[in-house]
């Protein structure tokens, strides 16, 4: 099926035309999938999806992740909302856990870090909109991946990162007291190769805020590479911005993009609904970096 879309920048971010109909058909799943591996960001318009059709959509682009467990700032376990639908809000009468650790997602990050098959894609649709900001930023780590040098693409390719729950949330909370931050500590910790090799032939980098270190490396070297890395992929030309309205769904590949809500304002009731689904490849290193001594 041929999917009509418009690119909204030239390296991130389509726009795609389907009706509610036609995107629940499942029809242009297999279109859908191919253009969010190849612009990283999807957004279709005035849909208004309520949470069984947006469970449905979810269905026909992969698995949907149902009940997956996860653990909230204070260690409880939390689990992936109503079926598969999570109600995403600050305010503590929609989702009083997780209220407690989303300020981690205005900061770049990619979801799932810990896992060892981190998630493929993430459906999002507002359903109480800020009275301000809360744009959500999009940022491709295959195209930064892409333009950088070969010398360093194959250098980088090598290279194994740590990924922490407290390197992802003390950014986002330096006020933080000694008893959070010791919580943060007892998350599970997952090393990943700093170069992805997808089966779709593209590369990414995996960079997000819960990138800790490079193993192996002196951490001052290791910082000022992950900072240089995040700083370069964040570039403007590697980032789409959406503004949202409310009948939007978007949908993102998480394997190669990274995300970020923009901040907005205090006590507000901006809600989003997501679907998460299921990664279905662990994070594998080039085949070239196999071949270098260790
Ligand atoms: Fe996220």
């Amino acid at each position: 099926m041929t999917l009509p879309s418009i690119e909204l920048t030239p390296r991130i971010g389509s726009e795609v035309r389907l009706t509610k109909a036609e995107l629940l058909s499942g029809d242009y799943a297999g279109a859908i999938r191919a253009l969010l591996v190849e612009r990283g960001a999807i957004v279709i318009r005035g849909l208004h999806l309520n949470d069984e059709e947006l469970r449905n959509v979810a269905r026909t682009l992969g698995d949907l992740r149902i009940g997956a467990a996860k653990r909230g700032a204070d260690g409880k376990v939390l689990t992936e909302g109503d079926q598969g639908v999570l109600k995403v809000s600050l305010d503590p009468a929609v989702n009083p856990e997780y209220a407690r650790f989303l300020f981690g997602n205005l900061l770049w990050h990619m979801d799932g870090t810990y896992e060892e098959v981190p998630p493929f894609a993430t459906l999002f649709t507002p359903y109480r909109l800020s009275r301000e900001g809360g744009d959500t930023m999009f940022a491709s780590t295959y195209a930064a991946y892409e333009d950088l040098r070969p010398d360093e693409q194959t250098w980088l390719d090598t290279l194994r990162v740590v990924h922490t729950m407290q390197a992802a949330l003390f950014p986002a909370k330096r006020d933080c007291t000694p008893e959070e931050f010791a919580v943060w500590c007892t998350y599970p910790q997952r090393s990943h190769p700093l170069v992805w090799q997808h089966k779709s032939g593209r590369k990414s980098l995996v960079l997000s805020t819960s990138a800790a270190y490079v193993e192996g490396m002196h951490p001052a070297e290791s910082h000022d590479l992950l900072e240089r890395l995040m700083a370069h992929a964040t570039q403007d030309k590697y980032v789409y911005r959406h503004k949202w309205q409310l009948g939007d769904l978007a949908i993102w590949d998480n394997t190669g993009n990274m995300h970020r809500a923009m901040p907005f304002e205090a006590g507000s009731q901006r809600e989003f609904h997501r679907c998460t689904l299921n990664g279905e490849e662990p994070v594998t290193a080039p085949a070239r970096a196999m071949a270098v001594p260790a």
